[in-house]
């Protein structure tokens, strides 16, 4: 492994603001309820990042809204490191960050405590549709971890996903909050969509894709 991959695994075990699966497996010996109101000093709410990389949204948006609580999950500590580094050497509070299996959230989360899920450039997952992290199992898990009327955001290049994510939207009957077609293209694109621009996303960008999005809620339509 390379040296600085394996200082980083080293550093990440000991920061108070990550959770590893590795330390709680399928969530033994792991208050959830104990462990977010002790961090995130009795908040009854807070947001995730899902697939989080190095985390440009939850740090981003922690700096924008100084009195919300944010969490982003990813599996690779190695990537989580950047954004857990910073929000440690930036003294920031309401950031903290969990290394597990997305699927395995339930473990990890507390149900009914979640305002936003932010899933940012995921794995379009092309070959099967129940790996996508818009499927409808994880659909099920949002909903169980979201608080009434809490909604979920959708950015990504992979027209595939997107679509295939508008379809699910219909097909459970749900409510699209905004959609935006084109990110960069559309003036009235709100500030954090443009003014956050994560490592994958940047790639994309570079070779022209056209960025999507899209925010829904959990609730039915009706
Ligand atoms: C394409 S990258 C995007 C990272 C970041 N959001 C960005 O835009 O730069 C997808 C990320 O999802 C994570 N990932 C994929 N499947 C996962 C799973 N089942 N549970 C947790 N993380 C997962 C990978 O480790 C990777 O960091």
């Amino acid at each position: 492994m390379p040296k600085i991959k394996h200082k980083r695994f080293q550093e990440i075990a000991q920061f108070d603001h990550v959770i590893e699966w590795t330390d709680y497996p399928n969530g033994q010996g792991f208050n959830t309820h104990i462990w977010f109101e002790k961090f995130f000093s009795g908040s009854d709410t807070f947001n995730l990042e899902l697939a989080c990389g190095k985390a440009e949204y939850t740090i981003g948006l922690a700096k924008r809204y100084p009195k919300r609580n944010f969490v982003g999950v990813d599996i690779k500590g190695n990537r989580m490191w950047v954004g857990a580094h910073h929000a440690l050497t930036h003294h920031m509070h309401n950031a903290a960050f969990l290394r597990a299996y997305i699927a395995h959230l339930e473990h990890y989360i507390p149900e009914g405590r979640i305002e936003e899920i932010w899933i940012i450039f995921p794995d379009p997952q092309l070959k099967k549709d129940r790996k996508k992290l818009t499927s409808t199992r994880f659909l099920e898990l949002y909903k169980k971890l979201l608080i009434p009327g809490g909604t979920v955001h959708l950015k990504t290049d992979s027209a595939e996903l997107f679509e295939f994510t508008l379809a699910q939207i219909t097909a459970h009957n749900l409510t699209i909050v905004r959609q935006i077609d084109d990110v960069y293209a559309n003036p009235s694109s709100p500030e954090e969509l443009v003014g956050i621009q994560t490592f994958y996303e940047g790639l994309h960008v570079k070779r022209g894709r056209t960025i999507r999005y899209v925010q829904f809620s959990l609730s039915n339509n009706s």
